[in-house]
């Protein structure tokens, strides 16, 4: 029995002890209890040398049990050797990358990512001494013509955010390797259900957990899972930055994941055929989505993603702020959130909201224009959310 004495103290000192351990066997349960406590007390110097020796609990910004958990999830699904879970996407990107780099080095990066990772390489690693230069990705002679010596680091999104292009992954990674470099992976577009980047060569792979693998848009957490050596690295920062995971976000993003697979291929397929009926109504411009035969990298997609196309589509309405405002009203389903991965459908902007920090020319130069709309697809079923879709399009006629 841990810590239990005949003594009796006051009650003010009662209070703070009676209760603070479970003796009974309690391990097991049906669902993982949440481990809301900073620490984990020990009984004398040998107790905490046994938990150093076996990397057990001590204290919660080194290691929490719901983090521990969720770390043994993603990594069984992303096949790697390790994980850490991070704070959001955007700690995962950042503890991953600063793990990798530093002054002197080169990042060769996709042009089309997540705005704010662009952010984070243009503004805060280039402030470090790190070079960084965005070509297209899936142009591999480009990728070749832009390596100099000290490229440590090719960075690239699974599917590009926004414009939902497709990398191919075998080919980048050997291009890396081939100049001594790490292929960083996100796969927060296509999750481990729909392709595991470290199979196809990545050395790490970041996830933003907060979307569609936690699916129910009410944790943000991020994760990067790679070989025990890589990861020990970015861990060793990890504890030093602060930038862990809670064990309530940890155990919601669990739950969540148990249900990844049903609700992603559900997505998928509600994707491909949304992607379908919009290609085909004559208000649409342009209808981005690897499903469609008409999209530049739709075999390279059939060959990467064996379960289906991914969830995200984007689209080019008319450069018509009115008409846009008028759809967005006149959609009863998918609604207006910037975010994505949820199991409700829901739209976003990028010029009004990941891309709002990215200068006219460079947004322009990745496609992304003012009509551009993003739309995440959820679980509804499919003749509801298509006809609601085609519905609200008739207001650009
Ligand atoms: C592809 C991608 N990566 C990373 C992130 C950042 O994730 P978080 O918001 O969890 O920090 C996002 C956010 O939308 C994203 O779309």
């Amino acid at each position: 029995m841990f810590k239990k004495t005949d003594k009796t103290f006051a009650f003010e000192t009662e209070i703070l002890n009676q209760g603070a351990y479970i003796d009974l066997l309690a391990s097991n349960p049906e669902t993982a209890p949440i481990y809301l406590t900073t620490a984990f007390n020990v009984e004398d110097l040998d107790d905490l040398q046994a938990r150093y020796a076996v990397k057990g609990f001590c204290y919660n910004r080194n290691r929490n049990p719901n983090r521990t958990a969720l770390i043994e999830l993603i990594t069984h699904l992303e096949k790697g050797e390790n994980s850490i879970i991070c704070s959001s996407g955007m700690a995962a990107i950042s503890t991953a990358m600063l793990s990798l780099v530093q002054q002197g080095d080169h990042i060769l990066s996709d042009q089309t990512l997540y705005g704010e990772t662009i952010d984070f390489f243009s503004k805060v690693l280039s402030g470090y001494g790190v070079d960084v230069t965005y070509v297209n990705f899936t142009d591999q002679a480009a990728i070749e013509a832009a390596i100099k010596p000290n490229t440590k680091v090719f960075y690239t999104e699974t599917v590009s955010n926004p414009m939902i292009s497709v990398v191919d992954l075998d080919a980048v990674a050997q291009i890396a390797h081939n100049h001594q470099a790490l292929f960083v992976v996100d796969n927060t577009f296509m999750t481990a259900y729909g392709v595991r980047p470290l199979e196809h060569g990545a050395d790490l792979v970041v996830n933003s957990l907060t979307k569609f693998a936690n699916g129910h848009s009410d944790a943000v957490a991020g994760s990067v899972t790679g070989s025990d050596a890589l990861i020990q690295k970015a861990y060793n920062l990890q504890v030093l930055l602060g930038s862990t995971a809670d064990a309530f976000t940890s155990w919601l993003v669990q739950r969540g994941m148990r249900t990844m697979s049903l609700r992603v291929q559900k997505q998928m397929d509600n994707a491909a055929a949304l992607a379908k009926a919009l290609d085909e109504c004559p208000y649409v411009l342009k209808v981005f989505h690897p499903s469609l035969p008409g999209h530049p990298q739709h075999d390279l997609a059939k060959r990467l993603f064996k379960k289906g196309f991914g969830g995200m589509i984007s689209i080019e309405l008319p450069n018509d702020k009115d008409k846009i405002n008028a759809f967005m009203r006149k959609l009863n389903l998918a609604h207006y959130a910037m975010t994505l991965g949820g199991y409700r459908t829901s739209l976003a902007h990028p010029v009004s909201s990941s891309h709002y920090d990215i200068p006219e020319e460079e947004r322009l130069k990745m496609g992304i224009t003012y009509g551009l709309m993003r739309i995440s697809v959820g679980i509804e079923d499919t003749d509801d959310l298509v006809s609601d879709f085609m519905e609200a399009l008739e207001v650009f006629a």
